[in-house]
């Protein structure tokens, strides 16, 4: 019996030291990377280039062609530069992440999951947390190009005064988040 297993044994180890081997001589993408910090590949979009990751600290920076929007539960957009410090199942300092709400702009922070996973996703915009279905950023989506321009980013500054008198609601919503 032993005589027969241990080389089945033996092959089944040496084909995983391989497979290991081969994909770590490789340049891992931002997606895998994001994977292996316990993270959905789909928080950063399609088309995302020139990364670079130092994996002391975490710290990554990637970009796009040009500015662009992703449609999730919600729209994200994305500047040219993205980064930000990677640490298991968590985003920190993130920089050229928007996150869209109530018809305003809002900066993210930090993103963040569950470890374990609840599958539930965090978005950190400095004032609130917003929770999103882990599942909706599953796969890389296409990023479409777009403009925000600085004003929008203000929060107070999103709603223009006619619009805000007709959302009443919406207004009060604003101030108690500021
Ligand atoms: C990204 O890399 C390409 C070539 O791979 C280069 O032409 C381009 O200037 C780089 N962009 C930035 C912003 O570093
Ligand atoms: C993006 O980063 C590149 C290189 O790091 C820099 O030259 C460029 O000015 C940045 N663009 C913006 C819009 O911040």
């Amino acid at each position: 019996m032993a005589n027969i297993l241990l080389p089945t044994f033996l092959t089944i180890t040496l084909f995983t030291l391989t497979i290991s081997s081969s994909f770590s001589t490789q340049t891992p993408t931002i997606y895998e990377i994001l994977r292996s910090n316990g993270l959905p590949m789909g928080l950063l979009p399609k088309g995302v280039t020139n990364l670079t990751y130092d994996d002391q600290s975490g710290r990554f920076e990637v970009h796009l062609d040009q500015a662009c929007n992703s449609k999730y539960e919600n729209e994200l957009h994305y500047d040219v530069n993205v980064s930000g410090t990677l640490s298991y199942g968590m985003i920190n300092a993130v920089s050229g992440i928007s996150a869209q709400d109530l018809f305003m702009w809002f900066s993210v922070k930090e993103i963040r999951v569950d470890v374990p996973s609840s599958g539930l996703i965090y978005f950190d915009v400095g004032v609130v947390h917003k929770q999103f279905s882990l599942a909706s950023f599953d796969t890389p989506r296409d990023c479409l190009a777009s403009v925000i321009s600085n004003d929008d980013q203000l929060i107070s500054q999103t709603v223009p005064k006619i619009q805000s008198r007709k959302l009443g609601h919406h207004e009060e919503h604003t101030i108690a988040v500021l």
